[in-house]
């Protein structure tokens, strides 16, 4: 079947459904779910995200030129949809909805207490694409929760739970987990 080019997302999926916590001068901090997010360099550890040319979050970031991306687990799916809507004036948006702001490591911006993993980030560089910007950070100090791990220091996928999206509300959450056997020495690339 034929399909419009610009619905090749929705079969790019599910992607990891993560908070992006960013603060603007004011120190009033946005939670905004996205899944266009992609590592770019493994060192130096950078980060890239696609966020609404328009978005609270783009505008935010020429402000305060931090960010944290928070890896949210399946049991916070209705807080990650709460944070779609913007609250009234004078509400704040994550105590709205049910999540907890603590202070990041290294970051001005706070990060989410119900995440399982953290990636504080400083925003490097940005440029718009059609109805995105986007968005790199290098990521500057990064934690994950200790009982999501496995004993060979990957994450452990059911006790993660970790959110991915698919399409508007349809979300997923990888839970099987497959090894490819290795028949001859590992290539440079294996580990990654
Ligand atoms: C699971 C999920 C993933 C999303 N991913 C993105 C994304 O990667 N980039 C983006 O710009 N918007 C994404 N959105 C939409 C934004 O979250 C939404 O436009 C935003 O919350 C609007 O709030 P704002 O007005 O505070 O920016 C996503 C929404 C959901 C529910």
């Amino acid at each position: 079947m034929e399909l419009e080019p610009k619905k090749f997302y929705k079969f790019l999926g599910p992607r990891p459904a993560v908070l992006l916590t960013t603060t603007d001068k004011e120190k009033s901090t946005n939670a905004t779910p996205i899944s266009f997010v992609m590592p770019l360099s493994i060192e130096p550890p950078m980060i890239a995200v696609s966020i609404g040319v328009k978005s609270v979050p783009a505008s935010n970031l020429h402000e305060i030129r931090e960010f944290v991306i928070n890896v949210m687990p399946e049991k916070m799916i209705g807080s990650l949809w709460s944070c779609t809507k913007n609250p009234p004036t004078g509400i704040d948006e994550l105590t709205k909805a049910g999540l907890t702001q603590i202070i990041s490591a290294k970051s001005l911006v706070p990060s989410i207490q119900e995440a399982i993993a953290w990636f504080e980030c400083l925003f490097d560089y940005e440029k718009a694409f059609g109805d995105h910007v986007l968005v790199v950070g290098r990521v500057v100090h990064m934690t994950v929760r200790d009982d999501v791990l496995a004993k060979d220091g990957s994450i452990d996928l059911k006790k993660a739970g970790a959110l991915m999206h698919m399409v508007g509300n349809k979300f997923a959450v990888a839970e099987r987990e497959i090894a490819v056997k290795e028949e001859k020495p590992a290539g440079p690339q294996a580990g990654m």
